[in-house]
């Protein structure tokens, strides 16, 4: 319902006073409908037309700008200190609960302050989780969602943005104004002719992840401090003493409670029609909150919202019940420093503090050799978690992490847990450096780190068990072979009771010698049987795909297969025969070589030939439709494990074009270490950013 408002249809009055006015109501209705809406009305250049016109007469006029004027959100002169603002109404923090016995606890306190001489009668429906009484009437709540930010209290009066202030010890908080007001989001005026005398909003600021992340990649290009996370960050900005900084963070902003209100026609008489107001009023509200009842309710509530909150673009590191009706809220009163009449019902830590008791390492298909974190058990996100990856030595020395520190630990949904960072205030004495070892711990091979790569491998190929289950495991999955029951506790036995040394080996597998296998009874050994022999006849592209040559993911292999038609005339291929094949680089091209150069892998090959593994050969071309084709790729800075020229060759094998610098038409860039003015550029477009992990997952390389 927001209508055009362009500068020549503002300018028909010629009274600078009103047209300030004029201005302001534009500007702040194209911020809502831009920062609040997502859909803005006007274009960028109009806007900046408005906002331009606006500082010139506030220049030329400086008496008419007022307190609330859209130029002052970008920020003023930087303060030497805050000052100190006291709370009307104390800031109070909430009562956590962690399970939902607390919750039940917390509702029936509630209900028995209302109700105390009902009788209870349980009852019970199948979706319950807790049996509630058939004569008390169920309290009314809203649940919100508990934001990962820092409370703030917007002083409104007369409609006007006057003071911002931070929650501080609940008593005393900080004057951050100056920085409040960069936020777009927040307006500086009411949207009501009837504004109340005073109005306190009080509520959570925070960073989107995505503000996040781009925060802290514009931080490292500039050699500036990382935070640890969106809320550090979020905080770090409110707290600036210069304003022109925090105009810089897109800072967000949700409402979720009051502070004062004065002099008012009726306050709202729920939480929720507040809430409801508020939305009028301009002032953002979360849409997911809901009005629910009993502890049924408020579980139910939880569960909704445990299930979406990794989906959700900001952090949520719980959900808050409120009683609805605010005449019963101030009934229920406080206790010492939380209202009884609201709970914050927390998520497990996504983040724990543990001991780090060693650091082995761990051979991957292709070699490679991760080292991982041995920990003290932890719950981590409601999972314990003992063991969490390093990545790469050179991971282990940014980080500074010593065996023996107390480290952060963290698990974001099913990725595996991962070390922040060490706790260097928790250093014990006897803490010491992690040496990658020479010699693979399984094997016995050397462990070689070439010169332009950070992962360091063992060089022991197939006679390494560690890589030969990888590699049995990589040619059974569903994508390759696909062999139904091959998995790893199987594949573990089978190599080292030294059953099986070679993928064609497990064609030779028999019910008898299965059997005697730990968890293997004869009905999952006959089945396995079958699965094999059903895994016998397959493709071409999928042959390829299973024999796991570096940089030969499933698109390569299906390039292959086409260009080549026959498996013979593969084995044949010179290094300029496949250089010639489209879209297949220099180092997939001297990796394929150098797998067909191994007698060992031409063995293999043909002994799954004599077992019977066939697949339909063609000498045709047919043509592949490849995931990236004709997509635009820049690459910038330096990735953690691959070089420029292995990334591109990866990209363009899968379709993409790479292309110099970063414009309009740019559909991806990739950003390592150092990313500099391309990064920067790409932002400004709003180009989608990879880092290599999302690069390799968008090309199946992983
Ligand atoms: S209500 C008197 N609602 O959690 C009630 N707080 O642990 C005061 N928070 O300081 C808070 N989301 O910073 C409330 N929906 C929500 C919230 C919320 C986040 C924060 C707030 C508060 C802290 C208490």
């Amino acid at each position: 319902m927001s209508e055009l408002i362009v500068s020549d249809t503002i300018s028909l009055t010629s009274d600078p006073g009103e047209r300030v006015l004029a201005l302001y109501e534009a500007i702040e209705k194209h911020n809502h409908a831009y920062y609040e809406k997502d859909d803005p009305i006007i274009s960028d250049s109009e806007y900046d037309a408005l906002f331009n016109e606006l500082v010139t007469l506030e220049r030329v006029y400086p008496e008419l700008q007022r307190v609330d004027s859209p130029t002052k959100r970008v920020g003023g002169k930087p303060l030497q200190e805050f000052t100190a603002v006291t709370h009307h109404v104390p800031m109070l923090s909430l009562n956590n609960a962690f399970s939902d016995e607390a919750v039940a606890a917390f509702d029936q306190r509630v209900s028995n302050f209302f109700h105390a001489n009902l009788a209870v009668t349980p009852s019970k429906t199948i979706t319950d989780v807790f049996p509630v009484s058939a004569l008390k009437p169920q309290i009314e709540y809203v649940a919100e969602l508990k934001f990962d930010g820092l409370a703030i209290a917007l002083r409104y009066e007369n409609g006007i943005l006057t003071q911002a202030a931070t929650r501080g010890d609940g008593m005393m908080g900080e004057d951050v104004t100056a920085n409040i007001r960069t936020i777009k989001q927040i307006p500086l005026r009411l949207k009501t002719n009837t504004p109340p005398d005073i109005l306190e909003v009080r509520g959570e600021i925070l960073l989107l992840r995505a503000d996040f992340e781009a925060l802290n990649r514009t931080q490292e290009v500039a050699g500036k401090k990382i935070f640890i996370n969106p809320r550090n960050a979020a905080a770090g900005s409110l707290r600036q003493l210069d304003s022109r900084i925090t105009a810089k963070r897109s800072l967000s902003f949700f409402a979720y409670g009051s502070g004062e209100l004065l002099g008012g026609a009726h306050f709202p008489k729920t939480h929720s029609a507040l809430l409801a107001w508020y939305a009028e009023l301009g002032i953002p509200v979360n849409d997911k909150y809901a009005v629910v009842k009993g502890i049924n309710g408020l579980l139910s509530f939880y569960r909704r919202i445990s299930d979406i909150r990794l989906c959700l673009p900001y952090d949520i590191d719980g959900v808050v019940y409120k009683v609805n009706h605010r005449e019963k809220q101030e009934q229920l009163g406080f206790a010492s420093r939380a209202p009884r009449f609201a709970l914050a019902h927390k998520f497990p830590a996504q983040e724990s503090l543990t001991k780090l008791l060693d650091i082995k390492v761990q051979v991957g298909r292709t070699g490679a050799i991760t080292p991982v974190a041995r920990l003290a058990p932890v719950f981590v996100g409601g999972a314990k978690v003992a063991n969490a990856t390093l990545h790469n030595e050179d991971e282990i020395l940014r980080k500074d992490i010593l065996i023996g520190d107390t480290v952060i630990v963290r698990r974001a949904g099913d990725v595996i847990p991962e070390i922040v960072r060490s706790v260097k205030e928790h250093r014990p004495d006897g803490a010491y450096a992690f040496v990658m070892p020479s010699i693979c711990p399984v094997c016995g091979s050397h462990i070689k780190k070439l010169p332009d790569e950070v992962i360091a491998r063992c060089t022991g190929g197939l006679i390494c068990a560690a890589q030969r289950k990888q590699a049995l495991l990589h040619f059974a999955q569903r994508r390759a072979m696909n062999i139904e029951g091959l998995g790893n506790k199987l594949v573990e036995q089978l190599v080292d009771q030294q059953i099986i040394q070679t993928p064609a080996d497990l064609f030779r597998l028999d019910v008898s010698t299965l059997v005697t296998l730990d968890r293997m009874a004869e009905k999952s050994a006959k089945n396995l049987v079958t699965s094999l022999e059903k895994a016998k006849s397959t493709t071409l592209s999928r042959f390829i795909f299973s024999l796991g040559i570096r940089y030969v993911g499933e698109t390569a292999a299906k390039i292959l297969a086409n260009h080549f038609g026959k498996l013979n005339n593969l084995l044949s291929a010179t290094q300029v025969d496949l250089l010639s094949v489209h879209n297949i680089g220099s180092t997939m091209a001297q990796s394929i070589v150098n797998f067909l150069s191994e007698s060992h892998n031409i063995d293999v090959i043909e002994q799954l030939r004599k077992v019977g593994v066939t697949w339909s050969e063609s000498s045709l071309m047919a043509t592949v439709s490849l995931p990236l084709a004709g997509q635009k790729f820049v690459l910038t800075g330096t990735l953690p494990t691959l070089s420029r020229e292995k990334a591109k060759t990866l990209l363009e094998a899968a379709g993409a074009k790479i292309v110099g610098s970063v414009s309009a038409e740019t559909n991806y860039l990739v950003a390592g270490a150092n990313a500099g003015s391309k990064l920067i550029k790409a932002e400004s477009l709003g180009v989608p950013i990879l880092d290599e992990v999302s690069m390799c997952a968008m090309l199946d390389v992983l």
